[in-house]
């Protein structure tokens, strides 16, 4: 994969949002992101605003448009507040692009260099599923701030700045999950293949996924990198699938959630509880339905049930994770907070009591 495509790394994931300025006060004030970059009318923008956050390894983009008559503002008005792109940063981005466009991908953006003083950014996108593109970038001749148009920021946020962060345990992105429609799944998985060199690693279906309501079926690509990329698709229930919740309401495809890493899980969700994030609350027979061998780890389940952490296990070590409420006022993207010790799973021993929570959620919207 690394020879071949040489995808290095998720380089960021970008917003489109209706107004960047306060969802950037929201993911510093509530996750403990630092802004570190922004582009807008005070740096001859005159179209769109973004704001660069920045915690770990994770960088998010989060942009939104001052005219109506641009994509950004076409994809608030469809999808709400969305993830638009997903963007790798690779060695050579001609040759990932050809390669990907010689396989079957559609391009968006053509290999393209934009120019400062301070280096050459080179970039080109595909089309993903529904409205979502790839993109690819290459950065190792630019040494400004984010890419050309954007200027350096550092904005202290509720005790978090670039010296002294009080939040900020995220490292990295441990996995995107990307909702597609029924009997679309295998066809984004081969696109993900075929395009970009991944590997199908784990394949669930809907008897290990699915409650009396709901089901769902995911499969998990990796490419040798830290992140893995994972596709669900809905499946027939009684009742509607939380994919087919998601596709309604985000009016197609897109990404459902990001998993965020984290090494220190317990003192993570403290501090974003305490800033307000909210999570799913897990149903207490969860806790005492788990297994002997929880006793194991070093967390006392008293405290897992006292944060709603959840945990899993494999047969290479466990890992601990829970999930927050959607971001946004549409139930569409949401986190997950993830610590793994050798588990490469994402938690299939959960999907149940997950889904349970899921639909209790689901219920009090009206949609299951
Ligand atoms: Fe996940």
């Amino acid at each position: 994969m690394a020879d071949i495509f040489s995808i290095k790394r998720v380089d960021h994931l970008e917003f489109y949002v209706g107004n960047a300025k306060q969802a950037a006060s929201f993911y510093a004030e509530c996750f403990g992101f630092r802004i570190t970059a922004y582009c807008g009318l005070e740096t001859g923008e005159r179209k769109t605003t973004s704001y660069v956050l920045e915690q770990g390894d994770i960088r998010f983009v989060l942009s939104s448009a001052m005219i109506a008559d641009h994509p950004i503002a076409q994809s608030v008005l469809n999808h709400g507040d969305t993830i638009a792109t997903l963007a790798l940063e690779v060695s050579d981005v001609n040759h990932v692009y050809q390669h990907a466009i010689q396989n079957g991908a559609i391009g968006a953006i053509l290999p393209t260099d934009r120019e400062d003083t301070e280096g050459v950014f080179r970039y080109a996108a595909i089309h993903a599923y529904g409205d979502t593109c790839i993109k690819f970038i290459q950065r190792d001749c630019y040494r400004g701030a984010f890419a050309p148009g954007f200027v350096a920021r550092s904005v202290k946020t509720n005790g978090n700045n670039t010296t002294s962060p009080k939040l900020g345990h995220l490292s990295h992105i441990d996995h995107i999950v990307g909702n597609v429609e029924q009997g679309k799944m295998d066809e984004w998985v081969n696109f993900f293949v075929k395009t970009m060199g991944f590997d199908l690693k784990l394949s669930f279906d809907d008897q290990s996924i699915s409650t009396e309501y709901s089901a769902l079926m995911s499969k998990v690509l990796q490419n040798g990198g830290k992140t893995s990329i994972n596709i669900n698709e809905p499946a027939i229930g009684r009742r509607k699938s939380q994919i087919q919740e998601y596709l309604d309401f985000h009016n197609g495809p897109g990404i459902q959630h990001i998993g965020l890493a984290t090494s220190n899980i317990v003192e993570t969700v403290q501090q974003l509880k305490q800033s307000g994030v909210e999570f799913l609350p897990i149903p207490k027979t969860y806790y005492q339905e788990l297994e002997t061998w929880v006793n194991e780890i070093d967390i006392p389940v008293t405290h897992l049930a006292e944060l709603g952490i959840l945990i899993d296990r494999d047969e290479h070590g466990y890992l601990l994770q829970l999930f927050t409420k959607p971001l946004g006022d549409r139930p569409t993207l949401f986190f997950e907070i993830i610590e793994r010790h050798g588990c490469n799973g994402f938690g299939a021993g959960n999907f149940k009591a997950l889904f349970v929570a899921l639909e209790r959620e689901q219920e009090k919207r009206g949609n299951l």
